[in-house]
C-alpha cells in the first residue's frame, strides 16, 4: 500500500515534530488537535523549527514554505480522518482516551488506512481492540526532539499483520529515520532501558548522593550521554516519566520498577520540567 496522506493526532511537541518531518519528506499532512489554539501552537512550533533550519542554511526558504504549506491544521476529527492512508496518534497517554480516539478513527478513516500510535509504552494490542482492524494497528514510536532523533520503534501488537509492519518500515525509511522492529512489551525497547535509568538518577538525587548538576555531569562525562538524566527528565516531562514507571510497575508487578517518591511528589506539585518552566532545573 502506498502512503500519501498522513494525519497526525495531537499537536503537542511530539505531534508537531512528527507532522514536520512527514511534510519534509513530501507527505501531505493534517495536524489535528481538539481546539484551534492547540493546533495553532503546534503549527507555530513547526514554523519555528523550519525558520531555524533556514537560518542555519540547512533548508531553502521556498522549501520551508512548501513544507509548512503541506501541513493543514484541523480540529474536526472526521475531517482529519477522511482520506488518511496513515494516522499517527500522539495524544495524551491515557488508555481510555486512546481507545475512544481509535474507535472514532475506525469509523472515519478509509478501510485500508493504517492506524499507528506514538505511545511511550501503552499496549498496542489493547488499543487495537477499540477497532475492527487490529491487524492494521501498530506502534510507530518517535523520540524527542523528533526532527533530531534518528530512531523510530516499529511495534508489533498481538494482531498486527506483517503487511502493516512492512508498510510502516517503508514509511519510516521515507521520512529518513532508522526503524527497528520491536515486539510489544511494556516500554518496548528504548523506554524499558531509558526510563528506569532516569528514575534511578532521581533516587540518587533524593538520597542526597550527589547534586542534580553533578548527577548530570557524571553521566555526560562518565558515560558519554549527550545530556544528563535529570535534564532529560525535564525534557521528556516528569508526568510522562511517572506514567511510564507506574505502567511498568502495574505490568511487571516487580518492585524494581517502583517510581521514585520524589518524582511522584514533583508531579503532584506541578513541576513537570520544561513544559511548566520548573523541574529539576528552572527554565
Ligand atoms: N527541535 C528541533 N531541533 C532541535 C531541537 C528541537 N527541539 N533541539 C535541538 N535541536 C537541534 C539543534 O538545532 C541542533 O542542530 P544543528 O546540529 O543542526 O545545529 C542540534 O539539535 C543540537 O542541538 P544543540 O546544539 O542546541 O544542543 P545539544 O547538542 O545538547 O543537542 C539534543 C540537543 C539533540 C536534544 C541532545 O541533548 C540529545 O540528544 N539529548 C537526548 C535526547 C533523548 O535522549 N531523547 C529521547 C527522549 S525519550 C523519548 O522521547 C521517548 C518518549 O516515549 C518518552
Amino acid at each position: 500500500m502506498e502512503i500519501k496522506n498522513v494525519t497526525v493526532l495531537g499537536a503537542g511537541i511530539m505531534g508537531a515534530g512528527i507532522a514536520q518531518i512527514c511534510a519534509q519528506a513530501g507527505f501531505l499532512v493534517k495536524l489535528r488537535d481538539i481546539d484551534e489554539p492547540l493546533v495553532e501552537k503546534g503549527m507555530s512550533v513547526i514554523k519555528k523549527n523550519l525558520t531555524r533550519l533556514v537560518s542555519k542554511g540547512k533548508m531553502e526558504q521556498d522549501a520551508a514554505e512548501k513544507c509548512l504549506g503541506a501541513v493543514t491544521p484541523v480540529v474536526d476529527m472526521q475531517e482529519a480522518a477522511k482520506n488518511a492512508d496513515l494516522v499517527i496518534e500522539a495524544i495524551l497517554e491515557r488508555m481510555d482516551i486512546k481507545k475512544q480516539v481509535f474507535a472514532d478513527l475506525d469509523k472515519f478513516t478509509p478501510k485500508e488506512a493504517i492506524l499507528a500510535t506514538n505511545t511511550s509504552g501503552l499496549s498496542i494490542t489493547e488499543i487495537g481492540t477499540a477497532t475492527k482492524r487490529s491487524d492494521k494497528v501498530l506502534g510507530i514510536h518517535f523520540f524527542n526532539p523528533v526532527p533530531v532523533m534518528k530512531l523510530v520503534e516499529i511495534i508489533k501488537g498481538y494482531e498486527t499483520s506483517d503487511e502493516t509492519i512492512s508498510t510502516a518500515k517503508d514509511f519510516v525509511e521515507k521520512i529518513k529515520k532508522v526503524g527497528i522492529e520491536v515486539n510489544e512489551a511494556p516500554g518496548f525497547c528504548v523506554n524499558r532501558i531509558l526510563i528506569p535509568m532516569i528514575n534511578e538518577a532521581i533516587y540518587v538525587l533524593a538520597e542526597g548522593i550527589a547534586s542534580a548538576e553533578d548527577i548530570d555531569q557524571s553521566m555526560k562525562l562518565g558515560a558519554n550521554h549527550p545530556i544528563g538524566p535529570l535534564a532529560l527528565a525535564d525534557m521528556v516531562g516528569l508526568d510522562t516519566l511517572l506514567l511510564v514507571m507506574d505502567s511498568f510497575s502495574d505490568e511487571f508487578k516487580d518492585s524494581k520498577y517502583r517510581a521514585c517518591p520524589l518524582l511522584r511528589k514533583m508531579v503532584r506539585a506541578g513541576h513537570l520540567g520544561r513544559k511548566t518552566g520548573k523541574g529539576f532545573y528552572i527554565y
